[in-house]
């Protein structure tokens, strides 16, 4: 017999596992050195451009889907038609493998918000960092094999992460998200206020928002916008999808959509600004430019900042654990919303108890997040990220809108759908982004990819 369906208990509880899926370690570390990367303040073009003709239409796409037919990825589109039943496999399979890897940067700020209590990194923060090293001793994550620094803070999160997702929708995603948010939301007002009034932050500023208006003649900075608002707004993994299957059946979407895309990027400017802030701050200590200071990627957070922390005017422990500690934060109220389309898309097809699923997804992710922390196992964590953002979350985003918006032709009902629904009504730019704009640009960003990757 079918199980009933779980159910948030209220609106506001999805918006806020809505936003809590979306707000997580893609706004605090990843946010912030990919707009400096990509043309700084002229970055906000493309990532406004790719959020409007992308970003909002999907986020909507899935809110309705999920909605109308009640079923995670397989289950919704398999309702549509049986012969696209694999594409929600395709999706919820894509979020699992991030789930994978996702955990291994959260359990690395785990540890360092336990280590900037009298910032244990001591002075050469990159070289405790220094993962890649191989053989190196005494480094805080070496993977020259499975030890207790780095299996004790996988297991207490594993551990954590499994008891919420035990609960259900209701009991476990959407409690965890009302105690967490509410907090995250405090840390980082401290955080970015604070590292606006640091001695030095104006010259932070200026070089985060000082466009260079020729990188928008690089498709790399288009690229690197889209993938910024898929990785950033959960969409593309059957996630919002999933969260939507739990909304009771008149709740509202539009008004949803807007407050949850909205409050990502309005979070992620504001951590971006408070981050820039500090290492304006960090630069004028070093007497050296701040471009100087910045490095890319991981090392943003995880070299750069304990620098920052050490220097910091007073109170750096405090500092300190408030940035890792929301970068903890954020991270949980993610993970949660990459393992549920999995979990829910396995009940729905086999019919089985909430509490078998959640044994068999995230048993298979904790043993696959074992794999990255063994000897060169950090290369099999930049495989599958390559694999899944650069082409696995593209093909199912291109099949996703000429699925629904030509062989399907679902569209128009789904707009119905949401303005039966919803307090903001749609228009028919929503159907038309969809069949158009929205498949050629991500088409022409997959042919992007594919001509970077084998030129
Ligand atoms: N949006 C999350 C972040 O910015 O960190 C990551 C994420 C969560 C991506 C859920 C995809 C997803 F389905």
């Amino acid at each position: 017999m079918a199980q009933v369906r779980e159910q948030w208990a209220t609106r506001a509880g999805f918006v806020l596992a809505a936003a809590g899926s979306a707000v997580g370690l893609g706004n605090i570390w990843r946010y912030p050195y990919v707009a400096y990367e990509n043309g700084g303040g002229a970055f906000l073009i493309p990532y406004f451009f790719a959020l409007l003709t992308a970003g909002v239409p999907i986020l909507l796409l899935e809110y309705s889907m999920g909605h109308r037919y009640r079923g995670s990825g397989p289950l919704s589109y398999r309702r549509m038609s049986q012969k696209w039943e694999w594409l929600g496999w395709w999706q919820a399979m894509l979020a699992f493998l991030i789930s994978t890897y996702y955990i291994v940067i959260l359990a690395w700020a785990f540890s360092y918000t336990y280590f900037s209590i009298g910032t244990q990194w001591g002075e050469n923060t990159e070289g405790f960092f220094n993962h890649q090293y191989l053989g190196v001793t005494d480094t805080f994550w070496n993977f020259g094999g499975l030890q207790w620094k780095v299996v004790l803070p996988l297991a207490i999160l594993w551990g954590f992460i499994y008891l919420v997702m035990r609960r259900g929708a209701h009991g476990g995603i959407e409690r965890l998200n009302r105690i967490l948010i509410p907090v995250l939301i405090v840390m980082i007002i401290l955080i970015t206020i604070r590292g606006l009034t640091l001695e030095g932050a104006v010259d932070g500023l200026n070089v985060l928002l000082t466009p260079d208006f020729s990188a928008l003649a690089d498709y790399q900075v288009w690229i690197a916008a889209y993938g910024q608002v898929f990785f950033s707004l959960s969409i593309g993994f059957a996630t919002m999808m999933t969260y939507a299957s739990y909304l009771p059946k008149n709740s509202d979407l539009s008004n949803s959509g807007l407050i949850a895309a909205l409050g990502n990027s309005g979070f992620e400017f504001m951590v971006a600004l408070g981050i820039f802030g500090a290492l304006g701050y960090l630069a004028a200590q070093s007497g050296t430019g701040v471009n100087e200071v910045v490095a890319g990627g991981i090392g943003l957070a995880f070299v750069v900042f304990p620098e920052i922390i050490n220097q910091f005017p007073g109170l750096n422990s405090l500092f300190g654990f408030l940035f890792f500690g929301s970068l903890v934060f954020s991270g949980l109220t993610s993970i949660v919303s990459l393992l549920e389309p999995g979990i829910a898309a396995i009940r729905d097809k086999f019919d089985i108890s909430r509490k078998f699923a959640v044994n068999a997804v995230i048993g298979g992710s904790a043993l696959v997040s074992l794999l990255y922390a063994t000897k060169g196992g950090i290369n099999y964590l930049d495989l599958i990220d390559h694999f899944v953002n650069t082409y696995g979350l593209l093909i199912g985003a291109v099949a996703m809108t000429l699925f629904v918006g030509w062989f399907a032709n679902r569209l128009n009902t789904l707009q119905n759908h949401i303005n039966q629904v919803s307090d903001v009504r749609i228009g028919g730019w929503w159907v038309a982004s969809l069949k158009v704009i929205t498949p050629v640009a991500l088409a022409a960003m997959l042919a992007a990819n594919i001509i970077t990757d084998y030129q």
